[in-house]
């Protein structure tokens, strides 16, 4: 715990609170399912947890909608449950990352509600963005700008103002020109830094800043978060948000250890930079490399240009291959053929899917990512090789991406099913009386108890590669590409091992030195079709031919 720069090489581990463990009974997860299982999460070999929003909300966006910054909500627990768990986690080696939502709050805010009962251009309404309507008697949204999850992104209020949502109309954007929001913040981040916080994931964190004219765009692609080009967007990636960002950096630095980390979908890596620059934030995830196709060719020039994008800043990339909002990346990476997974997943083809393949690519890509330098997250589940749920049924669909679509996109479920802890009995024990929503039955197969101790499960493929991390991988940022074949990629750390993937069909030979840990077993000492492996090669000049 005494590295001051733990976050530079940090592994972290998302909990999704709702979907890990249920302390209480009631169906969703809690923090005090979380506490039981804290020692579950440090046998992994992580350094630290984000947790996703736990503070008072609607729910409408799983948390995402905050009604109260400074309260858990009550399906999940309470602030003095909350403080212990910091702390517990802590004592075990675990620092605990929170979810700062700037971008919205919830439509039941006290300060969403102050502004709706409030009259047009008033101090309440000011610190969110309402306008005028278009049109004769402005029934037309004032402009042509459309929500991320579908619909436009202007909601009226009765008196004929409309405001602002980039996300669900429960989601009201805030104003970042205003004093009150900026210094509201602050305060917030101290509220839970002061409460033993290591930090935050910022949630949109490229959306902070609208162009005050409120301008159309200029085409519907425009609306896509990750087509975004700042800095001319009128809200996606504009400059004028990194003077919040330095505003909250110097409250960082007051509190040593402590960290930000953005979620910013941009454009390009030159973008993805300026979020990195030393007074602002220490970690960005890279986004790109995360949704990429299983290539070599297009894998290896992501990371490297990752790798200097982020030394052109003096800072290191930040891998991720899953979370609460994508499709898990071992069914992704089973869907060769389709171009985007997010829209398979309602009426695709299921003969598509090739399950084997995926989740020895996903395997396989693990190795990949945790052999890269610069620190890397994951996500709930995927250390149990867990596949997105891909066949819920329409009726437990809670995401608001469901309704918000016009029922085209069925949305972010699948990969926010609860854990599976045991091999049977009741939601194999996420908790004792069900799941929000229902698991598949073949799940007891994956779960922590069937995996636990077992060489070659996925489980024990994340803890070696964990543990091998920490001791070998650490503290070297630097990166060698080896020459090694059209479907193979290589490269060496300085340290001295030197990362394979094969991602060809045919078996590889190794470089001469100890298998530290693969993804497959091998084959008569190659490496086979899909799969990775680590290999101690302190003198190596590269692979054999
Ligand atoms: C972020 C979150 C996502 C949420 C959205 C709106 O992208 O990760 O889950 O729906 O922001 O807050």
């Amino acid at each position: 715990m005494s590295d001051i720069r733990w976050w530079r090489h940090a592994v972290t581990y998302q909990v999704y609170l709702r979907s890990f463990a249920d302390g209480n009974g009631d169906g969703t997860g809690d923090v005090a399912g979380l506490r039981s299982r804290l020692a579950y999460i440090r046998s992994l070999g992580v350094d630290a947890i984000w947790i996703n929003p736990w503070y008072e909300s609607p729910l409408h966006d799983g948390g995402y909608d905050v009604a109260d910054y400074r309260r858990i909500d009550p399906r999940f627990g309470t602030l003095e449950e909350a403080t212990a768990l910091m702390r517990e986690a802590k004592e075990i080696g675990l620092r605990v990352m929170l979810d700062l939502v700037p971008n919205h709050t919830s439509s039941e805010h006290r300060w969403f509600e102050e502004a709706m009962a409030s009259p047009p251009d008033s101090p309440a309404r000011h610190r969110y963005h309402f306008r005028p309507g278009r049109g004769p008697d402005g029934s037309r949204p004032p402009n042509n700008w459309r929500s991320v999850f579908g619909g436009p992104a202007w909601s009226r209020a009765p008196d004929g103002e409309w405001y602002l949502h980039l996300f669900d109309v429960s989601q009201p954007d805030l104003n970042w020109a205003n004093d009150q929001v900026r210094a509201e913040f602050v305060d917030i981040i101290r509220f839970w830094l002061d409460r033993g916080a290591s930090g935050f994931r910022v949630d949109v964190a490229n959306a902070l800043d609208k162009d005050p004219l409120y301008p159309d765009v200029a085409s519907d692609r425009d609306h896509m978060i990750i087509a975004a080009e700042g800095p001319d967007h009128p809200f996606w990636d504009r400059d004028l948000l990194h003077e919040v960002v330095r505003e909250w950096r110097e409250v960082i630095d007051e509190y040593p250890g402590t960290m930000l980390v953005a979620e910013a979908w941009v454009a390009s890596w030159d973008r993805l930079a300026l979020y990195l620059r030393p007074d602002e934030y220490h970690q960005a995830f890279d986004f790109r490399f995360m949704l990429l196709p299983w290539d070599p060719e297009v894998m290896r020039e992501a990371i490297a240009t990752a790798l200097t994008g982020a030394a052109t800043v003096g800072s290191v990339p930040t891998w991720v291959l899953s979370n609460h909002d994508v499709v898990r990346h071992v069914t992704r990476y089973g869907l060769e053929s389709v171009p985007d997974a997010r829209d398979w997943l309602l009426e695709g083809d299921r003969s598509l899917l090739d399950e084997e393949t995926g989740l020895r690519r996903g395997r396989a890509a693990t190795l990949l990512m945790l052999g890269l330098p610069g620190s890397a997250y994951l996500y709930q589940g995927e250390e149990l090789g867990l596949p997105e749920v891909h066949d819920l049924p329409i009726e437990v669909l809670d995401d608001p991406v469901w309704a918000r679509s016009g029922h085209k996109q069925k949305g972010r479920d699948g990969c926010r099913v609860p854990i599976p802890w045991n091999k049977d009995g009741s939601s194999f024990g996420f908790g004792v009386d069900g799941s929000w929503l229902p698991q598949p039955e073949e799940w007891g197969g994956l779960s922590v108890e069937a995996q636990d101790g077992v060489p070659g499960s996925t489980l024990e493929m994340y803890r070696t590669a964990l543990r091998l991390r920490s001791e070998h991988l650490v503290g070297d940022e630097s990166l060698e590409w080896v020459e090694s074949g059209p479907t193979t990629m290589t490269f060496r750390r300085g340290s001295g091992v030197t990362v394979v993937v094969n991602f060809g069909q045919d078996p590889v030979a190794l470089p001469e030195g100890e298998v530290l840990v693969s993804s497959r077993d091998l084959r008569d000492g190659m490496l086979p079709a899909d799969s990775a492996a680590w290999v101690a090669t302190p003198d190596a000049d590269g692979p054999r031919a």
